[in-house]
């Protein structure tokens, strides 16, 4: 793909972007460069600019260049882990004495590193509740740097607008910082409503087959780009060609997969919302979501990620996780196969006794590609 690949749709950059046929061989599919360091042809005489594989990597450029094709940016870093991404933002954007706002539901290892790493160098935080725009005004100050936004939220589904909170951000003279990771680009373009980064965990929708721990951090900003370069460089944590390649692999299908995910999910939540068990379900795409409408502007359709709490509290919950069959018990979400968890005694564990603390009597569910009648149905005996 030689020409601008904005001009091109969703699927044709998942499968081209960033994938021309290898020059040397014609190999259809990116090759792994499984090599650490390259020959130079008389010293400082790279051939396409490679060095040192934590520097650059062919498969791993193949593979920024299509993360940027699909979030609409001008740059794309793939790290080791979405938490390896997420550390390279912040220390990249962060000194000691700045101050960060985060959702109040955010995932638990941000919360975490925000939380017990970066506050023993000096960077403070404040939890909002992001889909109130107003409660993040107030929590800026003068030494706000970051907004970090995670739409929806996990584990609660919650909604904010990007919209808006980039308005806020650019006012203050903070950067927005979206985390896609449960909307994936497919269904969510937070650069052109606004941000000026998107944060992925690879590892979920994007890789989309749970083999490969991954992250990526895209933007439009030179400037950011070049940071999280020397970050991405200087700190080494990178992904290896043969996770780059996997990555790439899972893309190609996303669209896809995502609409499945959506269709699933869909027929999930309504055989959810008919159970005497089921207290709440928390789905963006019910209309009397908080966020419907927010979420029904801003995203596509409204992906596989579910939530619900259920009568008899966290006794009953934890005897839903133990007993569904084809929703596997297991951390982690967005691949092809049906999970099941307890966020608050697993993903959150580590908010427990804080403010992002989640109920005990929540469920989550990440809905996969398998027949939909058949998850209904797994469910529905797990909850009898
Ligand atoms: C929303 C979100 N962001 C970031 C991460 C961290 O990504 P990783 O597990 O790839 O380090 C996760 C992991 O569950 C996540 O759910």
């Amino acid at each position: 793909m030689t020409d601008s690949a904005a001009h091109y749709g969703f699927a044709t950059r998942a499968i081209h972007a960033g994938q021309d046929p290898d020059p040397t061989t014609g190999s259809v599919i990116v090759p792994i460069h499984a090599t650490s360091t390259y020959a130079q042809d008389g010293v400082g005489g790279m051939r396409g600019g490679y060095e040192y594989s934590r520097t650059g990597n062919p498969t791993r450029t193949a593979l920024e260049e299509c993360l940027a094709a699909l979030e609409g940016g001008r740059h794309a870093r793939a790290f080791s882990s979405g938490m390896g991404a997420t550390d390279a933002a912040l220390r990249s954007m962060c000194r000691p004495g700045d101050h960060i706002v985060i959702p109040n539901d955010a995932y638990g290892g941000t919360f975490r590193l925000i939380d017990k790493v970066l506050s023993q160098w000096g960077v403070e935080h404040t939890p909002v509740a992001l889909s109130d725009v107003d409660a993040v005004r107030a929590a800026v100050r003068p030494n706000t740097k970051v907004i970090w936004v995670e739409t929806p939220t996990n584990p609660l589904l919650n909604i904010a607008d990007i919209a808006l909170l980039a308005e806020v951000a650019h006012s203050a003279g903070a950067v927005l910082v979206v985390d896609n990771t449960f909307a994936s680009p497919y269904l969510q373009s937070p650069l052109e409503l606004g941000a000026d980064v998107v944060l992925h965990s690879t590892t979920k929708y994007i890789g989309g087959h749970s083999d490969v721990i991954g992250g990526a951090l895209v933007t439009s900003s030179d400037e950011l780009d070049a940071q999280f370069g020397f970050l991405q460089n200087g700190a080494g944590a990178v992904p290896g060609p043969f996770d780059a390649w996997l990555t790439l692999r899972g893309i190609k299908t996303l669209e896809l997969r995502m609409e499945k995910h959506s269709d699933n999910a869909e027929l999930v939540v309504q055989a959810l919302l008919k159970h005497p068990k089921i207290k709440t379900v928390f789905y963006p795409g019910l209309p009397e979501h908080p966020g419907h409408e927010v979420a029904a502007k801003q995203m596509r359709r409204f992906g596989g990620m579910i939530s619900f709490t259920v009568e008899g509290g966290e006794e009953e919950a934890l005897r839903v996780c133990a007993r569904t069959k084809l929703f596997t018990l297991a951390e982690s979400l967005g691949g092809v196969e049906s999970l099941i968890e307890h966020p608050g005694r697993m993903t959150h564990a580590s908010t427990a006794g804080s403010l992002l603390q989640v109920p005990d009597d929540l469920v989550r569910i990440s809905v996969g590609i398998e027949s939909g009648h058949d998850l209904v149905a797994d469910l529905a005996a797990a909850l009898d």
